[in-house]
């Protein structure tokens, strides 16, 4: 299958992310015009280190380009102060130097962190994201949030860099394991919901189909990759449309922090159930009717996502704690909730003028159907 590009024009930091099957086995032809000299230092999880770090590095050797390599422990705890510290002492100690590239291999989680440390080391060097999950091929390599977590929340510190190259191998997707796709495919069909109900047709149609059928997995990245740049372009920072991103986020994030970041609900699990609960709040404010949120949770059911509280294992705080939880959101703004709603499938809007009781009211009955 031929290899599908896509542009994020922003300027003297544009780049392209390259998206389809054997580009890891190719890094090495992909990274080399990038180089000023055939030097480059890899950052991986001890996840996907094990399965794929070989190719890789065997793509660089072949091209003559000498690579290091970390591996860092796999999963969100990763994101932290401590892995920062280390990973950017280990690139100043390759002696990474700001016209060389790092490579960040992996997940979101490696994604964020060494985009990060390339942005602060020696005041900003460039990286290549090399994204190895489903949800970091369609959102977190494209866009340049990079950062880490705090014990105040999710993604407090960090900083906007965008990576020099992104290399989407939709290939590698064939490794993971049936959760990590789906919780992945909670980003993808975010996108058909916020602002492409052709899209959330054609993901209804063939959702099912995309772990299995390389052409219409590539397709699905694709689509999702192409909606993330048009926004992206036209917001780099987040002062506006960015936010439409955020669907379902809001949720997401205070049901992270009450699971306490753990196996009992991954991110983009979280992104699903806060997409079903956003399309539901919607439809409780008057903005749609109760067939779009209907339509939403029986696709996700269909998918086989998690899709209401209720699949969320162990206790849950009550409505009230939820709520307090959303309030220490990025997305605060002057001491209001940001919520993205919409007025239909593919037509999302942001706005701070929700109710806090209507949230609380709404979470309270989802806490019910919990039984
Ligand atoms: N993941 C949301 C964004 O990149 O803005």
């Amino acid at each position: 299958m031929a290899i599908d590009v896509v542009s994020v024009a922003l300027g003297a930091r544009s780049y392209d992310v390259r998206i389809g099957a054997g580009l890891i086995e190719r890094a090495g032809e992909e990274v080399a015009p990038f180089l000023h000299r055939k030097k480059v230092a890899v950052v991986t999880d001890d996840t996907v280190g094990p399965l794929h770090l070989q190719c890789l590095l065997d793509s660089f050797a072949q091209q003559g380009i000498a690579a290091t390599s970390l591996t860092l422990p796999a999963g969100e705890g990763t994101k932290s102060w401590q892995y920062l510290a280390q990973a950017t002492e280990w690139l100043l100690e390759q002696k990474i130097e700001r016209r060389d590239l790092v490579v960040a291999f992996g997940g979101g989680v490696i994604g964020d962190l060494i985009g990060f440390a390339s942005a602060i080391m020696r005041r900003g060097v460039r990286f290549v994201q090399i994204p190895t999950s489903l949800l970091a091929q369609v959102d977190s390599s494209v866009g340049g949030k990079t950062g880490i977590n705090t014990a105040q929340g999710k993604n407090l510190v960090g900083s906007f860099h965008q990576p020099s190259l992104v290399l989407a191998d939709t290939s590698v997707l064939e490794s993971l394991t049936q959760r990590d796709f789906l919780a992945g495919y909670g980003e993808v069909v975010k996108y058909g919901l916020l602002g492409d109900s052709t899209f959330f047709e054609w993901l209804e149609e063939n959702g099912t189909e995309l772990y299995a059928d390389r052409e219409k997995r590539q397709k699905a990245v694709l689509r999702s990759v192409q909606m993330k740049a048009e926004i992206v372009e036209r917001d780099e920072t987040e002062e506006g449309d960015r936010a439409l991103l955020n669907l379902g986020h809001t949720f997401c994030h205070a049901l992270e922090k009450a699971t306490g970041y753990s196996d009992r609900l991954l991110h983009g699990e979280g992104v699903a159930i806060g997409c079903a609960l956003a399309f539901e709040l919607s439809q409780r404010l008057g903005l749609c009717s109760q067939e779009v949120p209907s339509r939403v949770r029986a696709h996700l059911r269909a998918m086989g996502t998690k899709v209401d509280l209720a699949d969320i294992p162990g206790e849950l705080p009550s409505a009230e704690a939820l709520v307090a939880l959303m309030g220490q959101d990025k997305k605060v703004v002057d001491g209001k909730l940001r919520f993205i709603l919409a007025r239909g499938i593919g037509a999302a809007f942001v706005t701070d003028q929700v109710p806090p009781e209507t949230v609380k009211t709404l979470l309270s009955e989802a806490l019910g159907r919990r039984g």
